[in-house]
Protein backbone atom coordinates (compact mmCIF):
# COMPACT_ATOMS: atom_id res chain seq x y z
CA UNK A 1 0.00 0.00 0.00
CA UNK A 2 2.85 2.63 0.83
CA UNK A 3 4.09 1.73 -2.43
CA UNK A 4 0.99 2.43 -4.30
CA UNK A 5 0.34 6.09 -2.32
CA UNK A 6 4.25 6.54 -3.41
CA UNK A 7 3.31 5.86 -7.29
CA UNK A 8 0.45 7.84 -6.95
CA UNK A 9 2.29 10.60 -5.27
CA UNK A 10 5.08 10.80 -7.76
CA UNK A 11 2.21 10.83 -10.41
CA UNK A 12 0.70 13.82 -9.30
CA UNK A 13 3.94 15.88 -8.92
CA UNK A 14 4.92 14.41 -12.79
CA UNK A 15 1.82 16.06 -13.69
CA UNK A 16 2.50 19.21 -11.82
CA UNK A 17 5.86 19.77 -13.71
CA UNK A 18 4.33 18.66 -16.83
CA UNK A 19 1.60 21.37 -16.24
CA UNK A 20 4.19 23.75 -15.53
CA UNK A 21 6.38 22.90 -18.08
CA UNK A 22 3.41 23.86 -20.85
CA UNK A 23 2.68 26.91 -18.80
CA UNK A 24 6.13 28.02 -19.61
CA UNK A 25 6.14 27.31 -23.04
CA UNK A 26 3.41 29.47 -23.66
CA UNK A 27 4.62 32.56 -21.53
CA UNK A 28 5.76 35.90 -23.84
CA UNK A 29 9.12 34.98 -23.16
CA UNK A 30 9.20 31.60 -23.82
CA UNK A 31 8.02 32.13 -27.33
CA UNK A 32 10.09 35.38 -27.92
CA UNK A 33 12.80 32.71 -27.27
CA UNK A 34 11.65 30.51 -29.40
CA UNK A 35 10.44 32.36 -32.52
CA UNK A 36 14.45 34.76 -32.95
CA UNK A 37 15.64 33.20 -35.03
CA UNK A 38 19.34 31.90 -33.99
CA UNK A 39 19.18 33.36 -30.30
CA UNK A 40 18.63 29.54 -28.72
CA UNK A 41 21.96 29.15 -30.93
CA UNK A 42 23.44 31.62 -29.44
CA UNK A 43 22.48 31.06 -25.46
CA UNK A 44 23.88 27.63 -26.30
CA UNK A 45 27.46 28.83 -27.29
CA UNK A 46 27.68 31.62 -24.58
CA UNK A 47 26.54 28.35 -22.71
CA UNK A 48 29.07 26.52 -23.61
CA UNK A 49 31.95 28.55 -24.02
CA UNK A 50 31.30 29.45 -20.11
CA UNK A 51 31.58 25.43 -19.21
CA UNK A 52 34.41 25.30 -20.76
CA UNK A 53 35.83 28.21 -19.10
CA UNK A 54 34.88 26.34 -15.74
CA UNK A 55 36.53 23.42 -17.11
CA UNK A 56 39.82 24.66 -17.70
CA UNK A 57 40.09 26.82 -14.13
CA UNK A 58 38.58 23.74 -12.49
CA UNK A 59 41.79 22.09 -14.27
CA UNK A 60 44.28 24.23 -13.41
CA UNK A 61 43.46 24.52 -9.82
CA UNK A 62 43.23 20.81 -8.56
CA UNK A 63 46.86 20.55 -10.73
CA UNK A 64 48.09 23.00 -8.66
CA UNK A 65 46.64 21.81 -5.01
CA UNK A 66 48.53 18.63 -6.51
CA UNK A 67 51.54 21.09 -6.84
CA UNK A 68 51.32 20.06 -10.55
CA UNK A 69 51.99 23.33 -12.66
CA UNK A 70 51.54 27.39 -12.05
CA UNK A 71 53.89 26.16 -8.97
CA UNK A 72 55.56 29.24 -9.37
CA UNK A 73 52.41 31.61 -8.34
CA UNK A 74 51.69 31.45 -4.53
CA UNK A 75 48.53 28.74 -4.01
CA UNK A 76 46.27 31.00 -2.43
CA UNK A 77 47.06 33.57 -4.81
CA UNK A 78 46.60 31.39 -8.02
CA UNK A 79 42.87 29.55 -6.07
CA UNK A 80 42.08 33.28 -5.46
CA UNK A 81 41.78 33.97 -9.33
CA UNK A 82 40.53 30.49 -10.31
CA UNK A 83 37.71 30.07 -7.93
CA UNK A 84 36.24 33.87 -8.83
CA UNK A 85 35.99 32.69 -12.49
CA UNK A 86 34.38 29.77 -11.71
CA UNK A 87 31.84 31.80 -9.71
CA UNK A 88 31.32 34.13 -12.59
CA UNK A 89 30.99 31.68 -15.33
CA UNK A 90 28.71 29.84 -12.61
CA UNK A 91 26.28 32.65 -13.00
CA UNK A 92 26.46 33.09 -16.74
CA UNK A 93 25.82 29.25 -16.98
CA UNK A 94 23.03 29.72 -14.95
CA UNK A 95 21.34 32.90 -16.49
CA UNK A 96 21.96 31.03 -19.92
CA UNK A 97 20.36 27.39 -18.75
CA UNK A 98 17.37 29.27 -17.38
CA UNK A 99 17.04 30.78 -20.62
CA UNK A 100 16.97 27.28 -22.18
CA UNK A 101 14.81 25.97 -19.89
CA UNK A 102 12.44 28.87 -20.34
CA UNK A 103 12.57 28.28 -23.92
CA UNK A 104 12.08 24.71 -24.17
CA UNK A 105 10.60 23.27 -21.03
CA UNK A 106 9.82 19.94 -21.97
CA UNK A 107 13.39 19.32 -23.07
CA UNK A 108 14.94 19.53 -19.59
CA UNK A 109 12.24 19.96 -16.55
CA UNK A 110 11.12 16.14 -16.57
CA UNK A 111 14.13 14.99 -17.74
CA UNK A 112 16.28 13.06 -15.29
CA UNK A 113 19.64 13.52 -17.04
CA UNK A 114 19.10 17.05 -15.81
CA UNK A 115 18.50 16.59 -11.97
CA UNK A 116 21.71 14.85 -12.21
CA UNK A 117 23.17 17.56 -13.30
CA UNK A 118 21.61 19.91 -10.77
CA UNK A 119 23.21 17.40 -7.99
CA UNK A 120 26.32 17.08 -9.00
CA UNK A 121 26.40 20.84 -9.61
CA UNK A 122 25.50 21.06 -6.06
CA UNK A 123 28.02 18.54 -4.89
CA UNK A 124 31.09 20.53 -6.82
CA UNK A 125 29.93 24.15 -5.51
CA UNK A 126 30.44 23.14 -1.65
CA UNK A 127 33.45 20.91 -2.75
CA UNK A 128 34.51 24.19 -4.74
CA UNK A 129 33.87 26.30 -1.87
CA UNK A 130 35.85 24.20 0.53
CA UNK A 131 38.91 23.98 -1.92
CA UNK A 132 38.94 27.61 -2.07
CA UNK A 133 39.10 27.80 2.34
CA UNK A 134 41.89 24.95 2.17
CA UNK A 135 43.71 27.13 -0.50
CA UNK A 136 44.02 29.87 1.82
CA UNK A 137 45.01 27.32 4.82
CA UNK A 138 47.16 25.34 3.82
CA UNK A 139 48.96 27.25 0.87
CA UNK A 140 51.77 25.75 1.37
CA UNK A 141 51.44 22.31 1.35
CA UNK A 142 47.60 20.76 0.89
CA UNK A 143 46.19 17.77 2.36
CA UNK A 144 45.79 14.46 0.63
CA UNK A 145 42.17 14.96 1.24
CA UNK A 146 42.41 18.06 -0.67
CA UNK A 147 44.36 16.72 -3.21
CA UNK A 148 41.60 14.06 -3.73
CA UNK A 149 38.78 16.91 -3.27
CA UNK A 150 40.49 18.63 -6.44
CA UNK A 151 40.21 15.16 -8.58
CA UNK A 152 36.76 14.57 -7.30
CA UNK A 153 35.67 17.95 -7.99
CA UNK A 154 37.01 17.30 -11.75
CA UNK A 155 35.11 14.18 -12.03
CA UNK A 156 31.90 16.00 -11.06
CA UNK A 157 32.78 18.86 -13.74
CA UNK A 158 33.40 16.03 -16.26
CA UNK A 159 29.95 14.34 -15.33
CA UNK A 160 27.84 17.64 -15.50
CA UNK A 161 29.09 17.77 -18.74
CA UNK A 162 28.12 15.00 -19.64
CA UNK A 163 24.63 14.84 -18.32
CA UNK A 164 24.46 18.25 -19.54
CA UNK A 165 24.57 16.69 -23.50
CA UNK A 166 22.70 13.68 -22.45
CA UNK A 167 19.41 15.87 -21.78
CA UNK A 168 19.35 16.01 -25.79
CA UNK A 169 18.98 12.03 -25.91
CA UNK A 170 17.54 10.72 -22.81
CA UNK A 171 13.45 10.47 -22.83
CA UNK A 172 11.76 12.79 -20.58
CA UNK A 173 9.64 10.67 -17.48
C1 LIG B 1 23.89 26.57 -13.40
C2 LIG B 1 22.83 25.95 -13.82
C3 LIG B 1 22.66 25.33 -15.18
C4 LIG B 1 21.47 25.20 -15.81
C5 LIG B 1 20.12 25.67 -15.30
C6 LIG B 1 21.73 24.53 -17.08
C7 LIG B 1 20.76 24.22 -18.03
C8 LIG B 1 21.03 23.68 -19.28
C9 LIG B 1 20.03 23.47 -20.31
C10 LIG B 1 18.56 23.80 -20.18
C11 LIG B 1 20.66 22.91 -21.37
C12 LIG B 1 20.01 22.50 -22.71
C13 LIG B 1 19.76 21.01 -22.72
C14 LIG B 1 19.03 20.57 -23.97
O1 LIG B 1 17.96 21.10 -24.24
O2 LIG B 1 19.56 19.68 -24.67
C15 LIG B 1 22.06 22.75 -21.03
C16 LIG B 1 23.00 22.21 -21.86
C17 LIG B 1 24.26 21.89 -21.46
N1 LIG B 1 24.85 22.26 -20.26
FE1 LIG B 1 23.98 23.32 -18.74
N2 LIG B 1 23.07 24.26 -17.18
C18 LIG B 1 23.67 24.72 -16.05
C19 LIG B 1 25.02 24.62 -15.73
C20 LIG B 1 25.92 23.89 -16.47
C21 LIG B 1 27.28 23.61 -16.07
C22 LIG B 1 27.93 24.09 -14.77
C23 LIG B 1 27.84 22.83 -17.04
C24 LIG B 1 29.21 22.22 -17.13
C25 LIG B 1 30.27 22.59 -16.49
C26 LIG B 1 26.84 22.62 -18.07
C27 LIG B 1 27.02 21.85 -19.20
C28 LIG B 1 26.12 21.72 -20.23
C29 LIG B 1 26.36 20.99 -21.48
C30 LIG B 1 27.64 20.24 -21.88
C31 LIG B 1 25.20 21.12 -22.24
C32 LIG B 1 24.93 20.55 -23.65
C33 LIG B 1 25.22 21.64 -24.64
C34 LIG B 1 24.86 21.24 -26.04
O3 LIG B 1 25.26 20.17 -26.45
O4 LIG B 1 24.18 22.00 -26.72
N3 LIG B 1 25.69 23.28 -17.70
N4 LIG B 1 22.24 23.24 -19.75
Amino acid sequence: MPHLLNRQTSGEHLETLYAFSAWLAGTGMSLFIQTTTGLIAIIQTIHIAALATVAVSALLLSLRLAGRGFTSEPLARLAQRFVKTIWVMLVLLLVTGLLLIIAEPARTITNPAFYWKMAMLAAVVVITVWLSRVARREAERPSPAAVAAGVIALLLWAGIMIAGRLIAYTESL
